[in-house]
């Protein structure tokens, strides 16, 4: 339920938009989310603070006759970021062109004038990605801020508190954009009451509501977002109504099936079904090596093998309800998040599927980290007192290493991929660095390249591997290893796993890499 006071977040469809939500309310402020269509008149009816207008995909060309112009007459404080800011120059007279400079990743940006937005005027490294930009400033604006490239960065209204950024102020990747966001906040007189202690009963609440007195199942994959999200129902129905089911596909990390058995009943849950599918994973995917179609397979193979079991275990009908730990940038990198505007980049298995589909159709789903980033799932996870070695393990696909092993998936490559990865971990572990890095992975690579051992020439695979630092997997930088530690790491994958002779080391950020190699 909508109250007033709040910022109001136009969303035209950005990765970041429910970021945006969650920075504003950081800064202790209630933020609410509503589709770019948003009348005046609804708006006016919640009194908000102040208005974002988000980034999203495409031009200012392409939702400028969908969004209520009349919002920019008005005298509310408004920012518009990176698409929001394009359309209040465009709508304003102004104008954009496909820049010859397109700019993904840090820039740094140079306020050039005086701004309420920013402080002062030290330069600071800003987050974008964008492939359009002002070429043609609208009269009642002005500029506050250029990139180094000279592509302008920040406009202000000459007369109203009317603001926009080309960049991203909520990823942690631009220097102070906290501080911008907060200052915007003070412009807008806005009530610090938001309170994220609130957080858990309201989403056990929700469980309740939703679930009744019906029971769950709960699809676990080991990792953080699942364990979280399945203790979140025990704690909202009880252990006895909620049912865990584990899938072994094969496509783990090296022990991993044996700890999520341990790791859970540890934090509460009673009944927890363990099924070993490998076979069956290993033939649904046998000879495929499209990414999306390898993604899609896998998917659905967790799916039937689930189906199956859960018919056996009479748990098919209206009264179990599905629980799955789907996080906000699940959905939003499947398109399906607030707005449902934004551009589809992978397709994760948790989202696409048609028995899933039909159960969400059908009201039976429950997801309670969905509009969770990963490290608030951690910290919810930390206040519901599970363990810390959980809660600290790095995020792990759901389609597993088969997305970690480029091109065709066999037994024999996730056996190479298993002790590569493991010694990768181990190494980062021994060196102190686990909780430094967001995420570390090792890739089998579809080369064979050539190499020597013991004066014989040898032809083996490559492995390559990334390790990123990021707060929420939307943006990602890449860990500065020592090279010495990389060297070792290397020579140890080297000797110790059979058919590989050499590693390479994935230093790409995202944008405008992925994390994961497909
Ligand atoms: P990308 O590769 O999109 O990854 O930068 C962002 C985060 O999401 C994880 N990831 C997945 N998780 N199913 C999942 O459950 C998937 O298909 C999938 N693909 C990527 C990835 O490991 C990273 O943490």
């Amino acid at each position: 339920m909508l109250s007033l006071d709040k910022i109001v977040i136009l969303d035209f469809g950005s990765q970041y938009t429910q970021l945006i939500r969650r920075r504003i309310r950081e800064l202790s402020v209630p933020a609410e989310i509503l589709p770019h269509s948003t009348r005046l008149e609804e708006l006016q009816q919640l009194c908000p603070k102040g208005v974002i207008l988000s980034g999203g995909p495409g031009a200012a060309d392409d939702v400028q006759h969908v969004f209520d112009k009349r919002i920019l007459d008005s005298e509310l404080p408004i920012l518009g970021i990176c698409l929001g800011m394009q359309l209040m120059n465009t709508l304003s007279g102004g104008s954009m062109h496909t820049s010859d400079k397109e700019e993904y990743g840090r820039a740094a940006v140079t306020p050039c004038d005086v701004s309420p937005i920013f402080s002062d005027k030290t330069p600071f490294s800003a987050w974008m990605s964008h492939g359009h930009s002002i070429n043609q400033i609208a009269e009642n604006f002005h500029v506050t801020s250029r990139s180094e490239d000279g592509v302008i960065a920040a406009i202000q209204h000459k007369e109203r508190p009317h603001f926009g950024l080309q960049f991203h102020p909520e990823v942690t990747h631009t220097e102070g954009g906290h501080h911008l966001l907060d200052n915007f906040l003070k412009l807008c007189a806005a009530p610090r009451t938001w309170n994220p202690e609130d957080q858990i009963e309201e989403i056990i609440d929700d469980i309740r509501k939703r679930v009744g007195d019906r029971q769950v199942l709960s699809l676990i994959s080991g990792g953080v977002d699942s364990t979280v999200s399945t203790i979140l129902c025990v704690k909202a129905l009880g252990a006895e109504k909620v049912h865990g089911l584990h899938v072994d596909s094969g496509l783990m990390r090296e022990g991993e099936s044996a700890e999520v058995v341990d790791q859970l009943t540890q934090a509460g849950l009673k009944n927890l079904h363990v099924i070993n599918a490998s076979g069956t994973f290993f033939g649904a995917i046998k000879g495929v090596t499209d990414p999306e179609k390898k993604r899609k397979l896998i998917g659905q193979t967790f799916i039937d093998v689930m189906q199956q079991r859960v018919e056996e275990m009479g748990l098919t009908d209206d009264t179990t309800l599905v629980c799955q730990g789907t996080l906000y940038t699940d959905l939003i990198e499947s398109g399906q998040g607030c707005g449902k505007h934004a551009a589809v980049i992978k397709s994760h298995h948790n989202v696409d599927i048609p028995f899933l589909k039909e159960k969400r159709a059908r009201g039976l789903i429950v997801e309670p980290n969905a509009e969770l980033f990963k490290d608030e799932v951690r910290l919810l996870g930390q206040r519901l007192g599970i363990d810390q070695d959980l809660l600290g393990r790095h995020p792990f696909p759901g389609p597993g290493l088969g997305i970690r092993i480029l091109g065709e998936v066999t037994k024999e490559k996730v056996s190479t991929l298993q002790k590569a990865d493991a010694i990768f971990t181990e190494e980062i572990h021994k060196a102190g660095l686990y909780d430094e890095i967001w995420q570390a992975l090792a890739v089998l690579l579809p080369v064979e390249a050539v190499g020597v051992m013991g004066d014989e020439r040898t032809v083996g695979n490559a492995v390559a591997l990334r390790a990123v630092t990021s707060t929420d997997g939307m943006t990602a930088d890449v860990y500065p290893f020592p090279i010495d530690l990389l060297t070792q790491i290397s020579t140890r994958i080297v000797n110790e796993v059979p058919g590989v002779n050499r590693v390479v080391y994935d230093t790409t950020s995202k944008p405008p890499s992925t994390i994961e190699w497909e």
